[in-house]
């Protein structure tokens, strides 16, 4: 997703905005630019592909200035060019824009009537020629920019810079993040806390329609109907060094080997010493609950599914999931007496953040669980629930995903206890193990080595099966998904079941099946299918524990051996084989795992 930086600063504003612009790749893009303020005139350089390539063209063709804005693309409309990267710019104005402007085509029209040209195929540039002629019109910065937010529909986070205007940057959000960071005698803007914090830990969020006039003397801001409003400053610590790979060779690495550690501290903030569960207020009251609607996007969808056996079987409370970019649209009734809950790793998926708003006045209770707190979805839902997972920087979820579950996988204990449906003794074999959990996943990441043997072996495939049955079956979708979008091999994902009724069409011995399959109560038929496709020349690599290996391992073509697990909670520690083949796939492939191709970290346009 685009990233957004601006400087009003007492030192040069480039390698700031170079420096902070670097802390967004994370989110994805294709081309990146700044632009500065020397002595009142625009200056601005933009490159495409890796930041690095912006730095190098800096170094031939420096900007000078303490003024500027910067910008990473992740191209909505038009290729990735030199011609189309950000910042936009009259000789009057400079504008970088996160978002989609959904009437920039009348736009275009409406300027070019009145004889402006465009040098870019993009909806930003629309933006930049607007305000340049309500200031050739003589109206102040404020009023031009005023004037053009009044005219654009769709979703934004802008930063505007003025030719002659050295102490000013004005920004605005509206369905797009946008951060400002309060220095001393310096401000900043950017797309989160994460971008500013070499800069300040000390940030005001914007919210949805505010309009910000940024001076080194601080911030003021109007809110969208366009009255003065003080918006809180906000602590937010984020030590720099989290924001590095800590000696691993990816992000994606080292989010993976955190899991352990982060999931005993997602588990500490919910299941208290003595097995009761603690909820922020205002809690969920389940006891009174006829129905759960768990929507969300991608990897944070096939958390919900997974949760979707749980609260069903544990609780035996009805879920309905859905992706958001479906249920937005699909207007599904949503049912007094039902919470609607919102899992977003960022916070900020654009479908994700529609749907919670669909269901605003809906559903009895708005839930939003997520790894930012700060964030829009969070700051618009009646009840947080955080899951501590830390910053998670490579684009593929990993430990985002088990955090989600572990979260999930308390709210369904929760559920289960509030609604009288465990004994005794199953609650306290439920809590113990899911207080195993950490230790096991801690064993599992034991696995690495053939992950990464078995790993160069896949990526020779060209298409890629993975099954799963129950409660595996999301699992199935998460690894299928997990190893396309970092090692680009096609990968689809079946409920096994389902193989006979098309699917086992595709099997022959030119493609791997990974079947995740717990010794469990679905067993045997996990089996059963796993032969269908034996017998058919597929080549099987069987996930299970060392039971299932030994009852069912003959004859497959590869195997990884499991820690046993309750097998309730086993999608939480089959995310591990899942993640670690993906993983070492895309290695063997080459690809860059942290910023896959085509992929944003973020995805806040719809
Ligand atoms: C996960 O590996 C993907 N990068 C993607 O599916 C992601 O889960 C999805 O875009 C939702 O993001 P969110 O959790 O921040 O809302």
């Amino acid at each position: 997703m685009c990233g957004i930086v601006g400087v009003l600063g007492r030192h040069e504003a480039a390698p700031l905005l170079v420096s902070a612009l670097g802390r967004l790749e994370y989110r994805g893009y294709d081309s990146a630019g700044i632009a500065t303020l020397d002595e009142g005139r625009l200056g601005r350089r933009r490159a495409v592909g890796k930041l690095v390539n912006l730095s190098d063209l800096l170094v031939h063709e420096p900007l000078r200035g303490k003024s500027g804005i910067g910008h990473t693309r992740w191209a909505t409309h038009g290729a990735a060019t030199e011609g189309n990267a950000h910042p936009h710019a009259t000789p009057r104005v400079a504008v970088v824009h996160n978002g989609i402007i959904e009437n920039f085509r009348a736009l275009r029209d409406w300027l070019g009537e009145r004889g402006y040209s465009f040098a870019s195929e993009t909806d930003t540039e629309t933006v930049a020629l607007l305000c340049d002629h309500y200031l050739g019109e003589g109206l102040s910065p404020r009023e031009a920019a005023q004037q053009v937010l009044a005219r654009l529909e769709g979703a934004y986070a802008l930063c505007f810079l003025f030719e002659g205007e050295e102490d000013l940057i004005i920004a605005a959000r509206k369905g797009s993040p946008l951060a400002v960071g309060h220095g001393t005698g310096e401000m900043f803007v950017g797309s989160d806390a994460i971008a500013l914090g070499d800069l300040t830990d000390r940030i005001t969020y914007l919210e949805e329609g505010d309009l910000a006039v940024l001076t080194r003397a601080g911030a003021e801001i109007w809110d969208e109907g366009g009255a003065p409003v003080q918006r809180a400053v906000r602590t937010i610590r984020l030590d720099a060094q989290r924001i590095d790979k800590a000696g691993h060779r990816h992000f994606m690495a080292k989010e993976i080997a955190e899991q352990p550690v982060v999931l005993a501290e997602a588990l500490s903030r919910y299941l208290r010493p003595d097995g009761s569960l603690t909820l922020p207020e205002p809690g969920l009251d389940f006891a009174n609950l006829d129905r759960l609607v768990l929507i969300a996007c991608g990897t944070g969808h096939y958390a919900c599914h997974v949760a979707k056996y749980w609260f069903e079987q544990l609780a035996g409370l009805p879920v309905d999931i859905d992706v958001a970019s479906e249920f937005r649209y699909r207007e599904p009734p949503v049912p007094a007496r039902s919470a609607a809950l919102f899992l977003s790793q960022s916070g900020e998926t654009a479908d994700t953040l529609a749907a919670l708003r669909y269901c605003k006045g809906k559903a009895d209770r708005l839930v939003a669980v997520v790894n930012v707190t700060e964030s829009s979805i969070a700051r618009e839902s009646d009840l947080v629930l955080p899951i501590h997972a830390g910053v998670e920087i490579g684009v593929a979820s990993t430990k985002a995903f088990t955090c989600q579950l572990m979260v999930l996988a308390c709210l369904a204990l929760e559920a289960a206890r509030a609604r009288g449906r465990l004994t005794g003794s199953e609650d306290a074999r439920l809590v113990a193990a899911l207080r195993a959990l950490p230790g096991l996943v801690h064993q599992a990441l034991d696995i690495e080595p053939e992950a990464e043997r078995i790993g160069r072996k896949l990526a020779e495939a060209r298409d890629i099966l993975f099954l799963g049955r129950g409660r595996m079956y999301p699992l199935a979708l998460e690894g299928a998904l997990k190893l396309k979008e970092i090692s680009y091999i096609h990968a689809e994902a079946y409920a096994s079941g389902e193989l006979k009724h098309g699917p086992i069409a595709l099997i022959d011995d030119s493609v791997p099946v990974i079947v995740l399959a717990p010794h469990d109560e679905l067993f045997d038929k996990s089996v059963s299918n796993m032969q269908e496709v034996m017998a058919r020349g597929g080549r099987v690599l069987l996930v299970s524990d060392r039971k299932g290996a030994e009852e069912a391992g003959t004859g497959v073509w590869e195997e990884l051996a499991m820690p046993q697990v309750d097998p309730v909670w086993a999608p939480l520690l089959y995310a591990i084989p899942a993640q670690l083949l993906a993983y070492h796939t895309a290695v063997a492939k080459g690809t860059d795992v942290d910023q896959p191709r085509n992929l944003a970290k973020s995805v806040t346009v719809e």
